[in-house]
């Protein structure tokens, strides 16, 4: 087994109360780190001190965007065990990131063990609050120094953390969402499927009109027909229309959420209709007038389950479940928190406990 040395810091810094967490402005002591050079592929897995990356201006990912990276937490449970939610999924998927930006696959298990290994360190880091986590980052950053557009020849992987409360300011208070009729985010044969930079540089233009308009987030249309729901641009969408849960399938232009396979999941466990199938918004906004459009959420990492209390799309808005919380929205938010931090059976062996 790749052996993962560790370097710790002399100057560990001040940890915040859980109470200040918002997402993502406070980074732990520590980080992961290990490189890429072809021939040797990857090669000196090791924990150090957390320090900004020294690159060269001519770097390839600074020019071109080859990058990828993934999103997982760390909970600290009541019994005051720490366990990461579904490592290895994540772990998985940072390499399909990785087939579609042409970068090298990584040991799916050393990964994992990355993020084990970065948690087992900053153990200390993760906060105890319920509602509170240890965002874990891993990136893929393309380290050739050249302006010739090709895959790069050396890459270099690290692991940064982050002690993190809710996503959105309102909490898990419903969000606004407004429907984008103007940008596209990806097509199909295009990046919308990897978690990679470019997606979220696309998503900028809207998400800042979206916020001029007092909405929380972009909701997506497909790129073609500007008529399928696709994504939100932090979490992927579900809804309940009647008696049928439909999110949009996985057709290449959306990213393969880890929390939207969960949710899936315990549905179909519960014996609820899920149907994973192309959905118009002319469908949803019909829905929502005459009020079949019961509740509507979106899943994430970062937003984990968070309803949906209005949709605006070409001037027109639709309340949904008159704003609040719905029933099937708080009982998979409930059920998925409670796997987390190991208040509830993890029926699927999604959760792993961190030895620290
Ligand atoms: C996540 O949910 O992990 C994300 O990557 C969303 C966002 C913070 C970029």
């Amino acid at each position: 087994m790749t052996e993962i040395t560790t370097t710790l810091t002399r100057t560990p810094a001040a940890r915040p109360a859980d109470a200040a967490l918002s997402f993502g402005k406070v980074l732990t002591d520590h980080m992961f780190m290990m490189n890429y050079t072809a021939g040797k592929g990857w090669h000196d897995p090791r924990v150090v001190p957390y320090a900004p990356l020294s690159l060269d201006p001519a770097t390839q990912v600074l020019h071109y965007g080859q990058a990828i990276f993934d999103g997982l937490k760390a909970f600290r449970g009541p019994d005051g065990q720490i366990r990461l939610f579904r490592a290895q999924r994540h772990a998985e998927r940072l390499n399909k990131s990785a087939r579609a930006l042409c970068i090298p696959e990584l040991d799916a298990d050393l990964v994992r063990r990355s993020f084990e290994a970065i948690v087992a360190v900053d153990n200390e880091w993760v906060p105890h609050a319920m509602g509170t986590s240890l965002y874990i980052r891993p990136t893929v950053i393309a380290t050739d120094v050249m302006l010739g557009v090709h895959p790069s020849a050396t890459y270099t992987y690290f692991v940064i953390c982050s002690p993190v409360g809710a996503y959105y300011k309102e909490g898990v208070k419903p969000v606004r969402i407004l429907v984008s009729d103007n940008h596209v985010r990806a097509v199909q044969g295009g990046l919308g499927e990897a978690k990679t930079a470019a997606n979220y540089a696309a998503s900028l233009s809207a998400q800042l009109e979206a916020e001029e308009a007092g909405y929380t987030q972009v909701l997506w249309l497909d790129g073609v027909e500007r008529k399928y729901i696709d994504e939100v641009g932090t979490m992927n969408i579900m809804m309940q229309i009647g008696d049928e849960v439909i999110t949009p399938p996985l057709a290449g232009t959306i990213l393969d959420g880890v929390t939207r396979n969960s949710c899936l999941q315990l549905m179909r466990d519960w014996g609820l209709k899920v149907s994973e199938r192309k959905i118009s918004i002319d469908e949803v906004m019909a829905a929502g007038r005459d009020g079949s459009l019961r509740e509507m959420w979106g899943t994430g990492t970062a937003a984990v389950v968070s309803p949906v209390g209005e949709l605006g799309y070409k001037g027109e808005k639709v309340s949904i479940g008159n704003g609040q919380t719905g029933l099937l929205t708080q009982k998979l938010y409930d059920s998925i928190i409670g796997i987390q931090y190991g208040t509830a059976p993890d029926a699927h062996g999604w959760t792993s406990v961190v030895k620290v």
